[in-house]
């Protein structure tokens, strides 16, 4: 699809969202619907489309190890088996967690990453490419950070760590309220990523609306949330209130809550219930996928395929014991020679 194409489609649907949360609020007065209800309903489309994808993929056959790795298999002593084969190519349990955290915790694929470029002589050369893993990176880590410190409106007490989060994010302090380094950073970093599907011709052309689609609503998510903290100036007692009548299963809707408010909860209900449907479900997906959670054991350990059909095999002996009279009659060589024949059978059958 045209890039152009993408764009318009993507953007308009996170603007028509934010104009529907707009004139829900501001014109219909529609509080209940984005406050409790369209949060209530994502919740359950969360965890139901979570369940249903990854009983989906667990339900795929997955016979036989898949040892996409770069690194050399354990195989005969003599041949070089150190730490990095035993994280890259894991023989065993141990090596596939080691695998895993890396991956998870560090992008450690992401990080490996190469792109190609043709070089002098009309040969083709590969050079490392790190921005990518690095907006990644960052812009995984501030989500993170910014759902942690987000539990302060779920909580109460707030957990301990919390504060702490608070006081590291807002090290800087060089605005009143405390600039939170986290939510320009998560900005910065999907800006990048955006540009990088844009500039970049290659990326352009294989990027759909599918793939604009998260970063703009995340992009919005996180704009009406700095609006509100750094701009409008949101009520927290009251919307506190909301949250914490939303987690007690008591919904209430206190005075005083800005539209802002519920633009950003209306986006963040929407991105929630896209999620399982979505290319984010990668972050349940990576614990299943079958070349990063399986050990390559398959020359020490036998994969039987646990699918495999019962099927009722008719053996070479079988055969031959079935039809030995009838190959020896025509000539045929058998394994096993049929048993002598009673004497009056033989001068019968010459007669
Ligand atoms: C995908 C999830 C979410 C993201 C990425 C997100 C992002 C942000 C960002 C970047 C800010 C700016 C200030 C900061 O860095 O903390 C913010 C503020 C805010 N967000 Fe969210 N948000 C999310 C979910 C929610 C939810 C579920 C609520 C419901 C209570 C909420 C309520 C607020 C409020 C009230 C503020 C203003 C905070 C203040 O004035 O200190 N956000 N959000």
């Amino acid at each position: 699809m045209n890039a152009i194409l993408s764009l318009v489609i993507s953007s308009g649907v996170v603007g028509g969202l934010v104009a529907m949360a707009f004139a829900g609020v501001w014109l219909a007065h529609l509080e209940w619907l984005f406050g409790v209800v369209i949060p209530y309903v994502a919740v359950i489309v969360f965890f139901v489309g979570t369940i249903y994808k990854v009983v989906q993929w667990g339900k795929l056959p997955v016979p036989f190890r898949i040892p996409s790795t770069c690194a050399q298999q354990k195989s005969l002593p003599w041949i070089k088996y150190g730490y990095a084969e035993k994280l890259d190519n894991p023989v065993n349990n141990a090596g596939v967690i080691g695998r895993m955290i890396l991956e998870v915790l560090c992008f450690r694929s992401l990080f490996r990453n190469t792109r190609m470029e043709y070089g002098g002589g009309g040969g083709i050369r590969y050079k490392p490419a790190k921005w990518l893993w690095l907006a990644a990176i960052v812009f995984h880590y501030c989500f993170l950070v910014i759902i942690l410190r987000h539990l302060r409106f779920f909580t109460d007490p707030m957990p301990f760590f919390v504060p702490i989060i608070e006081k590291v994010d807002g090290f800087f302090q060089f605005y009143l309220p405390v600039v939170y380094q986290s939510g320009l950073l998560l900005g910065a970093a999907l800006t990048f990523l955006l540009l990088r599907r844009l500039l970049d011709p290659k990326v352009r052309y294989i990027s759909l609306p599918a793939d604009y689609f998260p970063l703009f609503l995340i992009l919005a998510i996180a704009k009406t949330g700095i609006l509100m903290r750094y701009v409008f100036k949101a009520d927290v007692g009251s919307i506190k209130e909301l949250t914490m009548g939303l987690v007690t299963l008591q919904p209430t809707i206190p005075e005083g809550i800005s539209v802002l408010f519920y633009i950003h909860i209306f986006l963040v209900s929407v991105l929630v219930m896209y999620f399982p449907f979505s290319k984010l479900m990668h972050m349940g997906g990576v614990f299943l996928s079958p070349t990063r959670n399986l050990a390559n054991n398959s020359r020490i350990v036998r994969h039987i395929n646990p699918w495999n059909p019962d099927i009722k095999y008719h053996t070479y002996e079988e055969y031959e014991d079935d039809f030995r009279d009838h190959m020896v009659d025509v000539g045929l060589p058998v394994e096993k020679e049929p048993p002598p024949k009673p004497p009056e059978e033989e001068a019968a059958a010459e007669e």
